[in-house]
């Protein structure tokens, strides 16, 4: 059974459906940590009432961004994390964890990248105005939404409002990634 983290910062509804599959059995991993950049955020609550063990700091709490990856990589590393997972964790991953976890880090993405990367990227392609939007997982390097594409899933859009495009997003990323995370895990990565 391998140990997984996820890194979040915000509501952690991914982080909801990834606790569900692997508690129903479909994912054979063990959640041994969130990490989280925001103390205040929700899915800190979700990783406590589930007693996931937590680290939640404030980057502005130390030196630079090479000082808080090394304090995650300890955490990381006293949990025995073999796989770490981003589930709307908002900030770029340093080489640092970059190095510690190679091909080990993965990231779920709003968008059909390369297009659309970083913040707000469903108002960004739904205000662009495209016809097909969908969403991205892929291994994460030093760029922002960067790396390798593991999968994607595209749907219509057209005459879908703002709203209704971002709750089919959101579905869609709670199946897909639990589903790509298990079979990543069942090739051995
Ligand atoms: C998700 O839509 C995820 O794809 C996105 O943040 C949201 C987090 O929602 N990630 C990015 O934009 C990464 N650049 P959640 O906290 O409810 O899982």
């Amino acid at each position: 059974m391998i140990n997984i983290a996820i890194f979040a910062s915000g509501t952690g509804t991914n982080f909801d459906a990834i606790l569900e599959n692997i508690n129903a059995g479909k994912i054979d991993a063990k959640l041994v940590l969130l990490v989280c950049d925001k103390p205040n955020a929700l899915v800190v609550d979700k990783a406590h009432k589930a007693n996931i063990d937590t680290f939640a700091f404030n980057p502005k709490d130390y030196a630079d961004k090479k000082a808080y990856d090394s304090a995650i990589l300890k955490q990381c590393e006293q949990h025995h994390v073999d796989l770490i997972i981003l589930a709307g964790y908002m900030r770029i991953v340093s080489s640092i964890l970059l190095q510690a976890y190679p091909n080990r880090i993965i990231n779920i993405h709003p968008s059909l990248l390369p297009a659309f990367k970083g913040k707000d990227a469903i108002k960004q392609a739904y205000d662009y105005g495209v016809k097909i939007m969908g969403v991205s997982i892929h291994y994460v390097n030093e760029d922002l939404d960067g790396g390798a594409i593991i999968a994607q899933q595209a749907f219509n859009n057209e005459g879908m409002s703002l709203d209704e495009a971002e709750q089919h997003i959101h579905n869609i990323e709670h199946q897909l990634y639990p589903k790509k995370i298990q079979k990543l895990i069942k090739e051995g990565i």
